[in-house]
Parts: C-alpha cells; sequence; structure tokens
C-alpha cells in the first residue's frame, strides 16, 4: 500500500499553506528557544551583582520592558501570520465536483452523486479525484465524530452527526495519498484509515465510466459459484453489489471491490489471502467491526474470495 502520509509534503494547495506556516513557527520557535538558552547561559556565567534591597537597577528595567515587547511582537507576528493562512485556505472556490463521504465505525463511505440517479454509485476507503481540480467534499456521520485528515492535501475537518461540514480539496500532484481518521472514534479508530487517488483528468473520466458500470458478471464456474455462495449466506444483507440481489447499505459497497487497494479501510492489503482470512474471522483482525464471522463450508472459500476478487 503505497502513498506517504505526511503534513511537509503538500501535495494541495492547501496543504502547501499549511506547511508554509509550519516551517515559520518552526523557525521563529527555533530562534526564540536559542536566545533564551543564550541569555539563560550568560546570566548563570555572569559574576552576580552585590544585591541592594529596594532598588532596582534602572538597565534591569528597561531589558524587562525591551524583551516584554519583543515578545508581544513576536506574538502578534505569529497570529498574523495564522490568520492569512486561514484566509488562504479559505479562498479556494466551491467546486463543481462534488463528493459524499460519511463516517462509519470504522470506515469510509464515499457517494459520488449526480442529479441522473442512473449515475450515482459508491465505494469505501478510497476517493478518486482528478489532478488540479477542486474537489468539494459533503462530510458526514452516522454515528459518533469523525475526522477526515489527508495530511498532504489539507487540514482535518470533522464529521459531526446531524450536521453537514464541508471541506474542499485540491490536489496538485498527482499520487496516492494516505488519510486518516483523526478523532477517537472507538475501538478501531486507529485502523480507520482511507487513500486518496489524484488521477489526471482522462484517467478520472474512465474510473467514473467504470465505476458506473454494474458489477462483472461471472464468467468462470469458480466465479460463479462465488457469487451463489455470497448470495446465499448473510453477505447481501449489509453489503450492495450492482447488477445483483445484493443491496445492503450498511457495509462497504463491493461493485468494484477488486479495484481497491484495502480491505477493511486500510487495514490488510487487498490481496486473496487477506481477504481469506479477513471473511473467515475479520474479529480477528480488527475487533469490534461490524462483520460477523462468516460460517463457510470447506471448499467455499476459494470460490467465494475468487468471485470477490473478479469485481474489478
Ligand atoms: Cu473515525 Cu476515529
Amino acid at each position: 500500500m503505497s502513498g506517504i502520509q505526511s503534513a511537509l509534503h503538500p501535495a494541495g494547495v492547501q496543504a502547501e499553506h499549511i506547511a508554509r506556516l509550519w516551517d515559520v513557527f518552526l523557525w521563529v520557535s527555533v530562534v526564540v528557544y536559542v536566545v533564551v538558552l543564550a541569555f539563560l547561559a550568560a546570566a548563570l556565567l555572569r559574576r552576580r551583582p552585590e544585591i541592594v534591597p529596594n532598588a532596582v537597577d534602572p538597565r534591569v528595567r528597561s531589558a524587562v520592558s525591551i524583551a516584554a515587547s519583543i515578545t508581544v511582537l513576536t506574538l502578534l507576528g505569529l497570529i498574523t501570520a495564522s490568520v492569512f493562512t486561514s484566509r488562504s485556505i479559505a479562498s479556494v472556490p466551491e467546486a463543481a465536483l462534488q463528493v459524499g463521504v460519511y463516517g462509519r465505525q470504522w470506515w469510509w463511505q464515499v457517494e459520488y452523486d449526480d442529479r441522473d440517479k442512473s449515475k450515482r454509485f459508491s465505494t469505501a476507503n478510497e476517493l478518486t479525484i482528478p489532478v488540479g481540480v477542486p474537489v468539494t467534499l459533503h462530510l458526514q456521520s452516522s454515528d459518533v465524530i469523525h475526522s477526515f485528515w489527508v495530511p498532504n492535501l489539507h487540514g482535518k475537518r470533522d464529521l459531526i452527526p446531524g450536521k453537514r461540514t464541508t471541506l474542499t480539496i485540491r490536489a496538485d500532484k498527482p499520487g496516492v495519498y494516505r488519510g486518516q481518521c483523526a478523532e477517537f472514534c472507538g475501538y478501531q479508530h486507529a485502523k480507520m484509515a482511507l487513500w486518496v487517488n489524484a488521477v489526471p483528468a482522462v484517467e478520472y473520466a474512465q474510473w467514473v465510466e467504470s465505476s458506473r458500470r454494474p458489477s462483472k458478471v461471472p464468467s468462470t464456474p469458480q466465479e460463479r459459484k462465488g457469487q451463489q455462495i455470497f448470495m446465499s449466506s448473510p453477505c447481501p444483507l449489509c453489503h450492495t453489489i450492482q447488477g445483483t440481489d445484493a443491496n445492503g447499505k450498511t457495509a462497504p459497497d463491493l461493485t468494484h471491490f477488486a479495484s481497491r487497494r484495502s480491505i477493511a479501510a486500510g487495514t490488510l492489503p487487498n490481496r486473496r489471502g487477506f481477504l481469506a482470512g479477513w471473511i473467515l474471522d475479520s474479529q480477528h483482525v480488527k475487533p469490534g467491526n461490524f462483520m460477523p464471522p462468516m460460517v463457510l463450508e470447506q471448499g467455499e472459500v476459494e470460490p467465494l474470495v475468487t468471485y470477490l476478487e473478479s469485481l474489478r
């Protein structure tokens, strides 16, 4: 699973403002620290003057006022820098592209909305966006407070039950950026990651095109058997696979599951062995998640995994 997660490697316009502000704070703090320590060292090394009770040396008085003024000016400077950064971050215009992001315990539901209902589609734990285009995310939560944070692209924004918040991001470099829920939201808060794929416009259009298509029809006996196992198990009660009878709404949409890079919100790489382990005993991998353990007959796991891994 590639992609660095770092606020100091900005790949988007807002993250760049934030990284610049970080540099200002860092270097100002370094200078202040060095100066304070230098004065401390000088004071310790100096011979102590005789102490005269009730008398304040006028030089001490002016030194204290100068130091206080410098401190106030430095703090004002930092506040100003911070205000300007907030302004430039907020000045990114509302985008043409709108995506719904729902925080769930403990995964991300991603909804690509469209006026035409037949063009809507849903995915999970992965957000694909075109490079250089502002994208407004509509953030909502259906359970507890989560926080959307993709450090390479922007700061954090909370997802609050009953309240819709928005965040506009713009990736300026193509790449894969890791994001993480940044608000403690229960047992598996740490395993609530997502990936942002920033791709060129042409690739984005192709991706949308293929995401709108219903799931791939099984083409081998093994895949057909896997689909039957899936449909006769409890899986369709929670998961949707477009083009089949599975239309559960409480768990990730699996229509194009095989094209995603991870299982269970960044917990495992999306590969056969991991998928089999996840299906058989997801509670061992991510305790407390809402997927119950599956009771499968011998010989049922292979075809089921084959079918799921065919859903490109
Ligand atoms: Cu969701 Cu922490």
